[in-house]
């Protein structure tokens, strides 16, 4: 191949990324419905007491290390969604964490670059800011150091950083931006890194209509919802926020909840990090803001609905080697189950609009020799 056929390969390659995140991101728009479903029934909902304020989310904490700036926020943004960053200019972050699917794929396990099926699945990256521990097993402590994980994946981006760190330098737009972003930095893994992290910090949901029930409107939520709810936090009933607790419906702790482990395939999840028995098989709960749009679920995948989670709980699990102790059956009725679906749904934040950011370019178009650099080194 020359130089040529190889640039113009690639350019084809990153107008199909940004046609497919371009289509899928009308579908967003189209297709969210912040709007209550109001139902008969709403003088049932009683108004959010004190124990409910447990709930509300605070602002977004800060990372001392790398203060959000709107500089670093807007380098963030364009770095996330540009696929030139991949070893063959295909993958971006928002390949997977798509905004127009919750900041997720829709998909079972995620799948990288040139076709790559992951052994898990893609989690959304929405409140992210919040969390302490990244990853299913946690074995990311901080946003920063989790960005250049997935560039630096073989089967996920595949990023050749010096090609990558030459490309960027090579394109006026990102210049300025990095110098507004970073006055004195030199563009390289740790300034990528901070700016895509101050960007996902403003990735947040927030003030669904649960939220807005919890701050004393009492019409936001129908008394189906209601009643989800009840049995949500009932430890003799739902038990759900055992695990799911907090403002943002998580402990930021790893629980084995009983998923079928498949034939020699097993995954050990947190015990790969921390070699203690009862990890064995805990993944990291997770958020369930925004969770109606994040289907399929659970780290392999293997729930396809809200209803199919529900019942896998109902029935305490399926593989009951090292089950957490706080899953059994629960002997839900079919009438709590469809509550509990609803109450999940009311979690959704009030829709945010992403534009997909216009990605710097060189007047001189100067990208082909590192593009191509990336291109023959990987495999
Ligand atoms: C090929 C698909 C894919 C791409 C590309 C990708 N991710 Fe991910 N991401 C995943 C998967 C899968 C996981 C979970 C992996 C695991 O836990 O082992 C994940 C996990 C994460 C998490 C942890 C979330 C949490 O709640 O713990 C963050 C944050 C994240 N990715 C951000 C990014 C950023 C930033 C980029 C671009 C630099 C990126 N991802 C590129 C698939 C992808
Ligand atoms: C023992 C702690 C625990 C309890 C109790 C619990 N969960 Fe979970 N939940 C988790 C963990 C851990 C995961 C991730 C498990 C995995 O994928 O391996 C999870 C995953 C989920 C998911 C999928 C999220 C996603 O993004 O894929 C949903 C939805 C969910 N739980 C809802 C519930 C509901 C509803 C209840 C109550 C009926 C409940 N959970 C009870 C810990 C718990």
């Amino acid at each position: 191949m020359n130089l040529r056929m190889i640039s113009t390969t690639l350019a084809a390659g990153q107008r199909r990324h940004a046609i497919g995140l371009r289509a899928v991101a009308l579908v967003a728009l189209l297709g969210v419905s912040g709007a209550a479903t109001v139902s008969a029934g709403l003088q049932d909902v009683p108004a959010a007491g004190a124990g409910d304020r447990a709930w509300v989310l605070g602002e977004v904490p800060d990372a001392a290390d790398n203060p959000t700036t709107p500089a670093k926020v807007e380098l963030g943004k364009a770095l996330f969604f540009d696929p030139r960053l991949s070893g063959n200019g295909t993958v971006s972050c928002a390949s997977c964490h798509n905004p127009a699917l919750g900041w997720s794929d829709g998909l079972k396990t995620g799948v990288g670059i040139n076709g790559t099926v992951l052994g898990r699945a893609t989690p959304t990256i929405v409140n992210v800011a919040y969390n302490t521990q990244f990853m299913w097993d946690g074995r990311k402590k901080s946003l920063e150091d989790q960005a250049l994980g997935p560039m630096k994946t073989p089967e996920e981006m595949r990023t050749d950083f010096a090609a990558a760190v030459h490309l960027l330098g090579s394109i006026d737009g990102y210049v300025a931006m990095f110098a507004k972003a970073f006055p004195g930095e030199a563009i390289g893994e740790e300034t990528i890194a901070k700016a895509i992290a101050a960007f996902e910090r403003t990735v947040v949901s927030k003030d669904s209509r649960f939220d807005r029930w919890v701050a004393g409107d009492r019409k936001a939520i129908t008394a189906q919802e209601y009643r989800g709810y009840q049995v949500f936090i009932d430890p003799e009933r739902g038990n759900c926020a055992k695990c799911h607790s907090g403002p943002n419906f998580t402990d930021n702790g790893y629980h084995n909840i009983g998923l079928k482990q498949i034939e020699g395939k097993a995954d050990e999840g947190r015990f790969k990090i921390r070699a203690v028995a009862s990890m064995k098989g805990a993944f990291k709960t997770p958020t369930l803001r925004d969770i109606a749009l994040t289907a399929p679920y659970f780290h392999d995948g293997s729930a396809a609905t809200l209803m199919d989670v529900v019942e896998h709980y109902d029935r305490g699990g399926d593989d009951k080697s090292n089950l957490s102790k706080d899953v059994r059956p629960l002997n839900l009725t079919s009438a709590d189950k469809q509550d509990l679906v609803a109450f999940l749904m009311a979690l959704d934040g009030r829709p945010v609009a992403v534009a997909i950011p216009p990605l710097p370019q060189s007047p001189t178009v100067s990208t082909a020799p590192a593009a191509v650099r990336t291109a023959q080194s990987g495999k």
